[in-house]
């Protein structure tokens, strides 16, 4: 029998091509090239099946242009990529690579948070460029973490990852907010309480975003929202870029509106606005939160399986809009 055509649209683990080439003829990308979206275009218009990265726009006029594909499947927990609605009136398979990267990206959060607080990099910056001739008694005097008012904005799986280090592993007061309430057992479980946004923002001593992106949480957090925080706080993002005003934020960093920010994620990443480049109260990483080898590697193979177990008819690992296919 033919085997089903596929795209893997970025490099990824040879282990991963070569178990993806045992069930597809697949055209890869292992020269890790960029393409433009005329490009993807051309190169799925032939294929049933895709493996993408969370950076390629899967939308209706890409879904018009392939008539052949079937799925999609995001080698990412977030899946703002995928234009979900199109994708379901396509009868395309949309999934994401959600759970196995839950404790990997919340170890990052509270890296993230921790480096930001206690301004490991700023410091360490201080050193390499041969600045430190003597010691201080505030030098780089950061913000404690233990014992401190933690606040989780967005609470899935990654936001209670990081809601129960904070609890159990520096005794942080920890008060979320999030779309719908966690049950009374999870909120236990997280010891965690629940507050509304504008207390979560007046009161956390370091806030947490972990919420999904979507029109609805463009920029979540602005110039209003910064406002209302602690002039000593510290704001971490490890969502997405675009939940946060990238121009409202450094503006507030410049002015000491809050104290420090830790971001992974950008508007327009991998173009990080200037602005932020020039603060020291901030540290910037490149969109790394879920990389650890074994995670990355775990995503790569459920994306796979993933598309392997829809080929052979069965039900999708981690579907996003099986139930809204099935109710076409
Ligand atoms: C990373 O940002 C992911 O969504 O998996």
């Amino acid at each position: 029998m033919k085997k089903p055509k596929i795209l893997i649209a970025r490099a990824v683990f040879p282990e991963v091509v070569a178990k993806l080439e045992q069930h597809f003829e697949v055209e890869s990308n292992q020269a890790d090239d960029i393409w433009s979206k005329a490009q993807l275009i051309s190169k799925l218009r032939d294929k049933q099946g895709a493996f993408t990265t969370g950076g390629e726009r899967i939308d209706a006029e890409l879904l018009a242009a392939c008539p052949d594909l079937k799925i999609c499947a995001n080698m990412a927990v977030g899946y703002n990529n995928f234009d979900v609605e199109a994708m379901t009136l396509a009868g395309v398979l949309a999934t994401n690579a959600p759970d196995v990267l839950t404790e990997t990206t919340a170890d990052f959060g509270f890296a993230l948070l921790m480096a930001t607080a206690r301004r490991v990099t700023e410091s360490e910056h201080y050193l390499r460029a041969g600045k430190w001739r003597k010691w201080s008694y505030d030098m780089f005097a950061g913000a404690d973490i233990h014992g401190a008012t933690l606040g989780v904005l967005g609470m899935g799986r990654i936001g209670q990852g990081i809601a129960k280090r904070g609890a159990l592993g520096f005794g942080m007061k920890v008060i979320y907010h999030n779309r719908s309430r966690l049950d009374t057992a999870l909120e236990a479980e997280c010891k965690a309480s629940y507050v509304s946004k504008e207390d979560l923002l007046k009161t956390a001593d370091h806030l947490v975003l972990v919420l999904p992106y979507s029109p609805a949480s463009h920029h979540t957090i602005g110039a209003a929202e910064l406002t209302l925080m602690k002039p000593t706080a510290t704001l971490v993002n490890i969502a997405r870029g675009g939940i946060v005003d990238d121009v409202a934020l450094a503006a507030a960093l410049a002015s000491k509106r809050i104290a420090a920010a830790g971001l992974d994620v950008f508007e327009g990443e991998p173009t990080v606005h200037p602005d932020l480049l020039a603060l020291t109260n901030v540290v910037l990483t490149p969109h790394i939160a879920s990389a650890t080898l074994p995670t990355r590697l775990a995503m790569a193979h459920l994306a796979a399986d993933n598309l392997i177990g829809f080929f052979r008819g069965e039900q999708p690992l981690t579907p996003l809009n099986a139930a809204a296919l099935a109710a076409k």
